[in-house]
C-alpha cells in the first residue's frame, strides 16, 4: 500500500503526562481516529499500559519534550508541571518552523495560559484584576505576615503552595499560628488566603477552540474530603438556574480572556454571598469525569475537538443527572476479584479502573451512574466506589 492509497495522514494529538486523564483520551482520540502519543514517566504509567504510540521521558527535560513534539500536529498536557520555559521554547520552536514554511506542533493551551494553572499566586492576582471575585489572599514570607492577615480575616488561615500543590497536597488550613509556624518552615514558598465557609464546591468545565467557539458543561457540585474530590453531582443539585448561567458565563468569558484552548476547568466556592473562583485547571479535569457516559460529547473527546480547531460538541446532558464517585486504593489490592459483585449488585454502574498500582489512598478509577433521582444515584456510585475498594459496602 502506497502513501496514496492509504488517504491523508490523520492529525497526532501529542499529551505530555501519561495518567488516567491522558489514558481516557486516549479512548476519545480512538474513536475520532485521530493519532494519539504519550510523553510517560514510565512504561507503567496509566495511559503508557494502552497508548500505542508512547515515549519514555522526563517533561521537565527540553530535549525530551522537542524530540516527542517531532510529529506532532498538537502539543497538549494531561498536568500543569511542564516549566514555563520550556512551554516558550517549544512555542519559539513552533513559530520558527511555520517561518520556514513548515508546520510544528501548536502548543495547545499556550505558555501565557498554562502559567494561570502553575501559579497560585499570579492566578490570584490575575483573576483580581479581571475582576472575577476571588476569597481574600496575600503573599505571606513569615508569621507576622500570617498573623497580619488572621487579625483581619480570622483563623483559620489557609496556606498554598504557590506552584506544585494538586489533590490538596500543598493547601494548609491553619487554626492556630503554631501551626501556621509549622507550615512555614517547610522550604515551600506560600501565600495566605481566608477560609472560605462556602456551602458547595462548584466546577464549572467549558471548551474553547483556537478561533473562539466556546461551549458549557452544566455546572457541577463537587464533594471534597482532606482537599481531593470524592464525588461529583451533575448538574449541582439545588444550584439556581441563574447562578448555574452566571458560573458557565464566567468560565468562558475567563477562556477568552485568559487565551485558552482546549477544556478550562473553574473551580469554585458557592456561598451566602455567590461565586468565588478558587482555582484553575486548563485539561480535562476530574470534576469531568462523568460526562462520558452523561453527556453527549465526554469531556476527553471535546478537549480533542477544540485544541484540533474542531468544531465542538454537545456538552449537554445525556440524562437528566448523572452521579461520579471516585474509587480510592485500599488495603486490599484485588479489585478485580470484586468485579463480579459490583457488575451483579448494580447492572447501572459504569465502572473505570486507570490500571494504576493499588495503594492506599491513591485515585484508581470512577464509577458513573445515571439517573434522575439524585439521592439514589449518589449512593449506587458510592456503594459501588467502596466496594471496589475495599470489599465492604460502608464508606
Ligand atoms: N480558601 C479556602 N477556604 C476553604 N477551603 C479551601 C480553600 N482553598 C482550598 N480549600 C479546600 O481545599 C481543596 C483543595 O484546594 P485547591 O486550592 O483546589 O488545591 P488543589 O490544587 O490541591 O486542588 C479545595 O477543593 C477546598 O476543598
Ligand atoms: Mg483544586
Amino acid at each position: 500500500v502506497t502513501d496514496d492509497q492509504r488517504g491523508p495522514r490523520p492529525p497526532v494529538v501529542g499529551m505530555v503526562g501519561a495518567g488516567q486523564l491522558a489514558r481516557m483520551t486516549c479512548q476519545a482520540a480512538i474513536g475520532l481516529g485521530i493519532g494519539f502519543r504519550v510523553l510517560a514517566g514510565t512504561p507503567d504509567d496509566s495511559a503508557a499500559l494502552v497508548c500505542a504510540d508512547t515515549m519514555t521521558g522526563d517533561y521537565t527535560a527540553l530535549p525530551d519534550l522537542l524530540a516527542f513534539a517531532r510529529g506532532c500536529d498538537v502539543l497538549t498536557f494531561d498536568h500543569e508541571h511542564v516549566p514555563g520555559e520550556h512551554l516558550a521554547a517549544l512555542e519559539r520552536a513552533a513559530a520558527d518552523k511555520a517561518g520556514a514554511g513548515q508546520s510544528g506542533p501548536a502548543v495547545r493551551p499556550g505558555g501565557a495560559a498554562l502559567r494561570y494553572t502553575q501559579d497560585k499566586l499570579a492566578m490570584r492576582e490575575r483573576l483580581r484584576a479581571f475582576g472575577v471575585p476571588c476569597p481574600r489572599h496575600a503573599p505571606v514570607t513569615d508569621l507576622a505576615a500570617v498573623s497580619a492577615c488572621a487579625a483581619d480575616w480570622g483563623w483559620p488561615i489557609v496556606l498554598k503552595a504557590v506552584t506544585g500543590g494538586y489533590d490538596g497536597r500543598g493547601v494548609w488550613v491553619c487554626g492556630t499560628p503554631e501551626e501556621a509556624a509549622g507550615v512555614l518552615a517547610h522550604p515551600v514558598v506560600v501565600f495566605a488566603e481566608e477560609n472560605v465557609a462556602f456551602d458547595a464546591e462548584l466546577a464549572a468545565l467549558v471548551a474553547r477552540s483556537p478561533h473562539g467557539q466556546g461551549a458549557a458543561y452544566p455546572v457541577v457540585q463537587t464533594v471534597q474530603r482532606g482537599g481531593v474530590c470524592h464525588e461529583v453531582l451533575a448538574p449541582a443539585p439545588g444550584l439556581a438556574a441563574g447562578r448555574a448561567r452566571e458560573a458557565q458565563q464566567m468560565a468562558l468569558e475567563l477562556a477568552a480572556e485568559l487565551d485558552v484552548t482546549g477544556l478550562l476547568a473553574v473551580e469554585l466556592f458557592a456561598g451566602p454571598a455567590g461565586l468565588l473562583v478558587n482555582e484553575l485547571a486548563m485539561r480535562p479535569h476530574n470534576s469531568g469525569h462523568w460526562t462520558i457516559e452523561g453527556a453527549r460529547t465526554s469531556q476527553f473527546e471535546q478537549h480533542l475537538r477544540a485544541v484540533l480547531d474542531l468544531p465542538l460538541g454537545d456538552p449537554w446532558m445525556a440524562a437528566p443527572q448523572a452521579a461520579m464517585a471516585n474509587v480510592f486504593g485500599a488495603a486490599s489490592p484485588d479489585i478485580f476479584g470484586r468485579y463480579e459483585h459490583v457488575m451483579a449488585a448494580d447492572p447501572g454502574v459504569k465502572v473505570h479502573l486507570y490500571g494504576k498500582q493499588v495503594r492506599p489512598g491513591r485515585k484508581i478509577g470512577h464509577v458513573t451512574v445515571l439517573g434522575s433521582d439524585m439521592a439514589g444515584l449518589r449512593s449506587r456510585a458510592r456503594r459501588a466506589a467502596a466496594y471496589l475498594a475495599t470489599g465492604e459496602e460502608g464508606e
